[in-house]
């Protein structure tokens, strides 16, 4: 997958896609990032890309024109792409869109500054996106965020599958506990079932558990799940004082 970042200030990025998964996802060619500084596209010789806002306030606006032209030209160079300009009004971005976006071939991410985009040029964007309710000083972030998010949902990018398909929100729950050696650190034990190595019994007691927190943590993600009668029955296993094993219950 290729992904385009236009962005006013590139150095962000340096090293920021080097490392770890998606470094080796960037050596192995699964994601192709490239990005492109916005100052090219300024007008006139100082490259002016921003000016004041039209009926005064505090700031500078990202000028249409430039964006126009670097969204042309980044339009013309490779395959087609939706174009998603990163700001707070946009919907907000979740592992359902991560995962929508990873089956494009490609995507053009927009980074903004100052006090955002010129509300006319919208309309080129096919898909705004916010991060969260929160304001950053600019979209360069927001850009990290999402290509981390999706490279993930690109098959190859991470080891093992099961990794990606176990964590929280793929299927609308959170993730279950985990724990590792030693199996007795400053008193606190783990689950004694985890240790019994019966797989079936594990992977229902992961499932109990990670419905538990949802439904504990983010009622909201827990009221849109449907439950499975196997479901409901794990949810009240994790509930039953017997397993509660969990810290996190205060057991
Ligand atoms: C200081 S912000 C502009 C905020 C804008 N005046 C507003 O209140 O909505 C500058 C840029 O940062 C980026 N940005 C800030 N917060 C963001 C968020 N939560 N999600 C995505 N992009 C964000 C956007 O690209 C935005 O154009």
């Amino acid at each position: 997958m290729r992904i385009d970042i236009l962005t006013l200030l590139p150095a962000t990025f340096a090293g920021v896609f080097d490392e770890s998964i998606l470094g080796a996802a960037r050596r192995s060619g699964l994601i192709d990032v490239r990005v492109h500084p916005f100052r090219d596209y300024g007008e006139g010789r100082h490259r002016t890309v921003d000016d004041a806002p039209f009926g005064g306030g505090p700031g500078m606006v990202l000028k249409p024109g430039p964006l126009a032209a670097a969204l042309t030209a980044l339009r013309q160079d490779g395959l087609p792409a939706p174009v998603i300009g990163l700001m707070p009004q946009g919907l907000p971005f979740d592992q359902t869109m991560a995962r929508e976006l990873a089956r494009l071939p490609r995507v053009i991410l927009v980074c903004g500054r100052y006090e955002g985009f010129d509300e006319r040029i919208l309309p080129e964007f096919d898909l705004q996106i916010s991060i969260g309710d929160y304001v950053l000083t600019g979209g360069e972030f927001p850009a990290m965020v999402v290509v981390d998010a999706l490279s993930r949902m690109i098959p190859g990018t991470v080891g093992d599958p099961d990794s990606v398909r176990e964590d929280s929100f793929y299927d609308g729950t959170l993730d279950h506990p985990q724990y590792t050696r030693p199996a007795t650190w400053q008193a606190r034990g783990i689950p004694a079932v985890l240790r019994d190595g019966h797989h079936s019994r594990i992977t229902d007691w992961r499932r109990g558990e990670a419905l538990w927190r949802t439904a504990a943590h983010r009622p909201d993600l827990f009221r849109q799940l449907d439950l499975a009668p196997r479901d409901r029955a794990l949810l009240q296993d994790a509930l039953s004082p017997l397993t509660q094993s969990n810290p996190d219950k205060g057991a």
